[in-house]
């Protein structure tokens, strides 16, 4: 993933390119650049590293211009490096383009510009596009547009300018996203809205095969040749949303934002008396509900652990077969999916790439997709029959923690409204149940009170340590792979996550002295097995940290240390406990010195495959 910004109008460009593109450096952040036309001509400055350091190399260079564009990197084709950054340049100097996407037949593109005498400067895909476009370029940027992208296999949101054309940009998208900001005679393209928020608030949101031509007049979107309409929306965020609000991290901040996520996804979905679910975006009919053999989730990363706590919870209330899938393996195994399978497709960024293929997947064969997504107007949530926002607000870190949380929550909320509809509740059990849901936000609250300082305490033990293990069974097993997830990504320990009773079957041989595993026990029916793992690792001299409710001495004494939980229903024991899991990631990674929002090597969405 990466981000592209473009301003044209009165003021300056380069201050308004440099502040969105540092919105949106979660997206990307390997290299940076700008392109500018000052004095007639195009002029790119580019740097590999963080937006500071172009920033440094702009210096007090580009003084006048009023129209330019801009983009932070995540690395695909071509590493890092000031020659693959973005802008790239046509071999005049004449066109300057951002790209975010892949385009999948570069290769032979290139070949073919190479044969008609274009001469090439970096290892990127992005690099023909200018090329084509000065290929196509007759005097009509649009034209020149639509020819070029007629020539792209792959994913694409570009921007182009022009020194022939010096007061217009023209854009082209597809499957990335890209908006345009309107302002008061001034105009913005983003990848996303926390690029633009202090400008405008108004957005036209680009569709599949749309190119938009702006200038200062305002902004022509063309799509299939025809000039077209789109809706102009309003985004109704907070700004300090996307700050961090007093926290050191982004991360810390979202954990701490968790009970409020919560309290959002749950807002106006309970029925008055607490008695049901009522999720209004949905209106299966009951011939449909009847019709549901099966249940296919499909996510990727944290969203498919998501996944796996759904599949158990909707396995025991549904008594329906649930299939989780990655996506990127999803559409290699002529999945089993039909119509009567319902697909649920999770996505906090809804731009994944490979989860938006795994969607359409489900979509060609018969099956209707419930998106579970967090950003607003996402791909996948456009795409799918229905979708449930997790309403958790902006997620900055590259690591996920409240778009997590939120996804259990709808999952919960989902199951309890299936059980409803498919006739499958004993209604003073949902009616328990869902009188727990209305307690886990402030459930959340006291998880992260009770953990936070031993969290903190707990990562000292981890700053020398080169490898850690999660186990638990059913539920707790699912979300002991998103603790492992967490600790690796932002601190780099090496962290593995297994099913408790798998253990003895070969990972026990990495246990020694002192290796830190944390045993998650949440599940009653299943303590007694998981004291057994936890004293065979005991035998070992392992230090055993033990999660699990508060005042459970049966775990706690079996433990070197227990991190304890609020006292919830079992079954929404997942929601809590992955908070001290995301405070002991965090810790960590503070302690090791890591920068735990934006980890090496990853983006905030993977926007390829
Ligand atoms: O935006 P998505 O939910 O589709 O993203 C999926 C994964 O890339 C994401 O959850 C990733 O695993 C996070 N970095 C985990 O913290």
């Amino acid at each position: 993933m990466c981000g592209i910004i473009g301003y044209i109008g009165p003021r300056l460009a380069v201050p308004i390119l440099l502040e969105g593109l540092k919105a949106q450096e979660y997206r990307g952040y390997d290299s940076a650049g700008v392109a500018v036309l000052e004095n007639d001509e195009i002029r790119l400055i580019r740097s590999q590293g963080k937006i500071a350091m172009l920033e440094e190399r702009i210096g007090g260079e580009i003084g006048s211009a009023t129209i330019g564009i801009g983009h932070t990197r995540w690395a695909t084709h071509g590493r890092p490096s000031d020659i693959n950054s973005h802008p790239h340049l046509d071999c005049k100097n004449e066109i300057a383009m951002v790209h975010n996407g892949i385009i999948e037949n570069f290769v032979e593109l290139r070949e073919w510009l190479t044969e008609r005498g274009h001469v090439f400067a970096s290892q990127t895909d992005t690099e023909v596009l200018p090329h084509l476009m000065e290929h196509y370029y007759h005097g009509d940027l649009v034209e020149a547009m639509t020819q070029t992208v007629e020539r792209l296999h792959g994913s694409y949101a570009t921007v182009a300018l022009c020194k022939h054309e010096p007061r217009k940009l023209v854009a082209a998208r597809r499957d990335n996203p890209l908006i345009i900001g309107l302002g008061e005679g001034e105009y913005f393209f983003a990848s996303d809205m926390a690029a633009l928020i202090q400008y405008t608030r108004d957005v036209l949101i680009l569709q599949n095969g749309d190119i938009a031509l702006i200038t200062e007049e305002g902004v022509t979107l063309y799509n299939d040749g025809k000039q077209i309409e789109r809706e102009v929306h309003h985004i109704d965020w907070d700004r300090t949303a996307a700050q961090k609000g007093g926290y050191e991290h982004f991360m810390l901040k979202e954990i701490n934002e968790q009970p409020w996520a919560l309290g959002q996804t749950l807002k106006g979905r309970i029925s008055g008396d607490a008695s049901a679910v009522d999720l209004k975006e949905l209106d299966f009919s009951p011939e449909y509900l009847k019709s549901i053999q099966k249940i296919a989730i499909v996510a990727c990363g944290t969203a498919y652990h998501a996944g796996l706590v759904g599949k158990n919870i909707m396995e025991k209330m549904l008594r329906l077969p649930v299939e989780v899938d990655v996506a990127s393996e999803f559409q290699t195994r002529d999945p089993l999916v039909d119509r009567h399978t319902l697909s649920i497709i999770i996505s906090q960024s809804g731009e994944t790439l490979d989860t938006l293929i795994a969607l359409r997947e489900c979509r060609k064969r018969g099956s209707k997709i419930v998106a579970i997504c967090n950003v607003v107007d996402s791909t996948i949530a456009r795409e799918a029959d229905y979708v449930l926002y997790t309403w958790a607000g902006p997620e900055i870190a590259v690591a996920s923690t409240k778009a997590y949380i939120t996804q259990l929550m709808v999952i919960y909320m989902l199951t309890f409204y299936l059980a409803q509809h498919m006739g499958k509740a004993d209604h003073a059990e949902l009616r328990s149940l869902i009188s727990q849901l209305y307690r886990v936000p402030e459930a959340a609250q006291l998880a992260i009170d009770m953990n936070d300082a031993r969290a903190q305490e707990l990562s000292q033990r981890m700053k020398d340590q080169s490898s850690a293990f999660f186990i638990g069974r059913g539920m707790d097993h699912c979300v002991a792979l998103e603790g492992a997830l967490k600790l690796k990504e932002i601190s780099y320990i090496h962290a593995e996550a297994y099913a408790a009773g798998e253990l003895k079957h070969g990972t026990i041989a990495l246990i020694e002295k002192d290796v830190v595993v944390l045993a998650l026990t949440t599940q009653s029916a299943l303590q007694a097995k998981m004291i057994s793992n936890i004293q065979e690792l005991q035998s070992r001299d392992a230090f055993v940290i033990g999660v699990t409710m508060e005042g459970n001495e049966a775990v706690s004494k079996v433990c070197d240390t227990t991190l304890f939980l609020p006292q919830i229903d079992e079954r929404l024991a997942p929601i809590l406990s992955v908070i001290p899991m995301q405070l002991f990631a965090y810790y960590c990674a503070v302690v090791k010195d890591c920068n735990v929002d934006q980890p090496r090597n990853l983006a905030k969405s993977v926007t390829v495959l």
